[in-house]
């Protein structure tokens, strides 16, 4: 029977017999006596084999290797002056080791579990279960747990949600990314989708009266990966009937509050600030900006209206933007080699879009800049800049001219760029703000028709419901730090106008009637008022570890090719599988 686990013994313990059980972290041999770590979930503990105090597990001792399973019996006794080690939980204390068995052993694993080295991410994910014995991931899917139990405690015991289980075999809701299909053996033909989010469910559990739900629910979207993003992810979702947005942000003001207290120990400043949409595209160039820094655009198309400086002049006329990122002691820091064509800033930006970027020095008594924009900028010009951005000597100033979306996204981008670089991030602080006020819809070039921004459910603001086509909704993001970790809104209720969406996006009234059917007939069954939100768990937890990437706290992630290299997943499967599907491949067999 184990009585203690390693990582807890201490002074409290000395004296006492006690029975471990974990792995071999290392093994050290000292002149005559053997030093084991032995390492399980809490911790290390140092184990002495001693060739005249312990002779039997001495000579057992020295067969052991790292990775090898063991059984430890033995006295806890205090370490020598010389030997404690401050650096490790239990350093103050040893065990003397009266018998060790050997459970398990182990090959020597594909890279060192003790040391935490950096390792090639493949190998990693191939060898996902000896990735995760590692201290690291070991502390982040701990603190997954956590963090998940404080909000479930919080959202049933302090607020009153229930959580409800959703199905996984669906059919496809539109949340704007590609659905992965599985094919249904008894209706031939027919293909479930899995889940992008739980969305018309819970919105059909607010029908149904149980006024706040929760769900700690799987969704699946197959998109392009990134670093936060996962075609299997997890959402914390939520719904509530009879609250209004402002209710709805403050209710999750509380939570988050509750998160960062209870898992950091920050009291976080409330109310959160807010931007809108329109305000943070403006300032930041991003609808989820990262608000620890400066560095905003300025918008400065009027000085140049009647400039002299050709590229600019005609941007304007075909009713571009000349906007303008300023950076403080950006001139020591970023040559004009950086800049200009084939420097690396210079096709940072043209990868988003932008045809070039002009700039100006700021000295201490005059602008430096070079080619015709040097030739155009009149003193009176000079001076409405400097005003206008704010730049003092020491300055840099780029310059985006183009269709304004386009230049706020690459500088927006280059702004993020920057802000790394120049140090200007502070990792210790937590920014937490609502973007509000999204646009209902945006356009969709390729597609040529309007598409809803955050979900075609989402309902416009009151005052804005007789033009639909620009209306804001009543939508809101919760962005960290830069990183979009929620979002939700309010929803439609009523039948005609969620038509009128529908219409608005393309769906004709029959395609409506036979993608939605269900939820409109429960339009009419007494659907009350309702909204909710939905945040990325795996974003949560990464930003609370202080992770770079979703995968860091995910048991077994993806690849960015979508595949899961422990199984092997995705994989082709046996033929008569596939017929069992009604189903047959266009791909010729593997291996020709
Ligand atoms: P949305 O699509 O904004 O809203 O998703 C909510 C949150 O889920 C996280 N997220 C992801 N995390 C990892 N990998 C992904 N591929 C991924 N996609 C999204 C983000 C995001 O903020 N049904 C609505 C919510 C609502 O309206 O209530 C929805 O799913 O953190």
């Amino acid at each position: 029977m184990r009585t203690d686990y390693c990582g807890k013994l201490g002074n409290e313990h000395l004296d006492r017999q006690v029975t471990l059980y974990g792995w071999l972290d290392r093994r050290r041999d000292h002149g005559g006596v053997i030093f084991l770590d032995l390492r399980d979930h809490t911790g290390i503990v140092q184990i002495v084999a001693d060739p005249v105090r312990t002779p039997e597990s001495y000579t057992q001792a020295g067969q052991l290797r790292s990775e090898d399973v063991v059984m430890v019996r033995g006295c806890v006794s205090a370490r020598p002056e010389y030997s404690l080690n401050p650096r490790l939980a239990t350093g103050m204390v040893e065990v003397y080791a009266d018998e060790l068995q050997l459970l398990n052993d182990a090959r020597t694993p594909p890279f060192s579990i003790a040391d935490e080295e950096e390792v090639d991410e493949k190998l990693r994910l191939k060898f996902r279960y000896l990735d995760l014995r590692r201290e690291r991931m070991q502390r982040n899917l701990r603190l997954r747990h956590q963090v998940v139990k404080v909000l479930r405690r919080y959202l049933e015991d302090t607020l009153g949600f229930i959580e409800i289980e959703t199905p996984v075999l669906t059919r496809s809701t539109p949340e704007g990314a590609r659905d992965y299909l599985v094919p249904s053996r008894v209706n031939p033909g027919e293909w479930y989708a899995l889940p992008q989010s739980p969305q018309l469910f819970k919105q059909l559990l607010m029908v149904a009266g149980f006024d706040r739900y929760y769900q700690i629910a799987r969704c699946f979207r197959d998109e392009d990966l990134r670093a936060d993003r996962q075609p299997e992810f997890t959402q914390l979702d939520m719904e509530m009937s009879f609250l209004n947005q402002e209710e709805i942000l403050l209710l999750n003001e509380g939570l988050v509050a509750k998160l960062f207290a209870e898992i950091r120990g920050i009291e976080l400043a409330r109310p959160f600030a807010r931007l809108t949409y329109a305000d943070a595209m403006e300032r930041y160039g991003s609808d989820k900006p990262d608000t620890r820094f400066g560095l905003e655009l300025v918008d400065v198309s009027e000085l140049f209206v009647a400039s002299g400086f050709k590229v600019f002049a005609s941007v304007l006329a075909g009713g571009g933007k000349i906007i303008c990122l300023p950076i403080p002691l950006g001139d020591g820091k970023i040559t004009n080699t950086r800049i200009k064509p084939g420097g690396d800033l210079f096709e940072f930006v043209s990868g988003f879009g932008a045809k070039g970027l002009a700039f100006v020095r700021v000295r201490d008594n005059q602008i430096d800049t070079i080619g015709a924009l040097k030739d155009s900028l009149s003193a009176e010009t000079i001076s409405q800049l400097l005003e206008k951005t704010g730049a003092e000597p020491g300055h840099l100033l780029l310059f985006g001219a183009g269709d304004g979306g386009t230049v706020r996204e690459y500088l927006g981008r280059l702004r993020l760029k920057l802000g790394e670089e120049l140090g200007l991030i502070d990792p210790d602080q937590n920014n937490l703000l609502w973007i509000t006020d999204f646009p209902m819809f945006e356009w969709n070039a390729d597609e040529k028709r309007l598409e809803a921004l955050h979900h075609p459910f989402t309902a416009p603001r009151p005052e804005d419901r007789d033009d639909l086509k620009t209306a804001r909704a009543l939508a809101y993001d919760m962005v960290w730090n830069g990183v979009e970790a929620g979002g939700g809104s309010l929803r439609i209720y009523e039948r005609d106008l969620q038509m009128r969406v529908f219409e608005l996006i393309g769906l004709s009234a029959e395609e409506a009637r036979e993608k939605f059917g269900f939820l409109l007939d429960a339009f009419e069954y007494g659907t009350p008022p309702h909204g909710g939100i939905a945040y990325g768990v795996d974003r949560l937890v990464m930003l609370m570890a202080g992770a770079n990437s979703i995968r860091e706290v995910i048991a077994f992630p993806k690849t960015q090719k979508a595949q899961d290299l422990t199984f092997g997943a995705p994989s082709t499967v046996a033929p008569r599988q596939l017929d069992e599907l009604h189903l047959r491949s266009t791909l010729p067999p593997s291996g020709t």
